[in-house]
């Protein structure tokens, strides 16, 4: 067992309203519009979205089904489903459930698609939660789940020591911080067939509060903070460090989100 934080620890009021803030900077936003376009959901198509967080993916697939379609999104944190409840309260053809995602709520075959973005990471037991998924999707259907590597990550740092300690400790928030170099397996032996792999980069090239890395410094340092040695005062510094980077006209990062796509058996 991992001793990372679960995932209704993770995702409190507070954070669940910080990472949606971060999940709304443009950057991210064209991020999520490339993974719906590989994911290409179609008119009328049961869709589901799985650890939907605050629901922008969510509200992006009952846009892609319309209303002659149907959404579920699911997720265990209350915090996270009462955002993705208020984003979409308007859609008739979306419902969300409170459901961990090793035990779905719904009968065999029920969907043409689903979607995780950065959720199985959190899940200790991927293969048995894979396995679900592979459950609830018909022959045929499609599943696309995004993860990250944050050994992927190139940060701009005058202390790349420090900046090194801080993502290895940040690893340490989710049971699974390299999925993404078994996934492609791991999907094909719970029942998905052709598992395309695709990358998409997130970049920043300036200091900007409105990005997703100059965002998730906050999610970073108070995970950090007190962990490995970490002090509060070092994390200050790693955050002075980085909007001294951006003054002198050097800020630079970027991290790899990687794609698969797989069909059903
Ligand atoms: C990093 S957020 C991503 C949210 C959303 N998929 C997105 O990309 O906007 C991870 C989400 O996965 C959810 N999650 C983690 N483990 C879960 C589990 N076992 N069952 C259901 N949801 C889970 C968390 O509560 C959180 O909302």
């Amino acid at each position: 067992m991992s001793t990372a934080p679960t995932a209704q620890e993770q995702f409190d009021e507070r954070a669940s309203g910080a990472l949606t803030a971060v999940y709304l900077t443009p950057d991210v936003v064209a991020q999520r519009d490339k993974v719906l376009a590989l994911l290409a959901p179609r008119e009328g198509e049961r869709a589901l979205d799985i650890g939907c967080g605050p629901g922008l993916t969510t509200e992006s697939l009952a846009q892609g089904v319309g209303t002659r379609g149907r959404v579920r999104g699911v997720d265990i944190a209350p915090a996270m489903l009462s955002i993705a409840r208020r984003r979409c309260a308007s859609l008739p053809q979306v419902s969300f459930e409170l459901a961990d995602v090793a035990r779905l709520p719904y009968a065999d075959a029920s969907f043409d698609v689903a979607l995780a973005s950065q959720v199985y990471e959190y899940v200790e037991d991927i293969d048995g939660a894979l396995r679900e998924l592979a459950r609830v999707i018909r022959p045929g259907g499609r599943a696309l789940l995004v993860d990250t590597d944050w050994e992927s990550a190139v940060w701009a740092s005058h202390d790349d020591v420090r900046m090194r300690r801080v993502i290895e400790t940040w690893n340490e928030h989710i049971p699974h911080p390299q999925l993404p170099r078994t996934l492609k397996r791991r999907m094909t032996q719970a029942g998905f067939d052709d598992v395309r792999v695709e990358v998409v980069p997130l970049l920043n090239v300036a200091y900007d509060p409105n990005t997703y890395s100059v965002g998730m410094m906050q999610m970073l340092g108070n995970f950090a903070a007190g962990r490995n040695g970490l002090t509060a005062a070092d994390i200050s510094t790693w955050k002075d460090d980085a909007r001294a980077i951006g003054a002198e006209g050097d800020y630079f990062f970027s991290l790899n989100r990687f794609v698969f796509i797989g069909v059903r058996r």
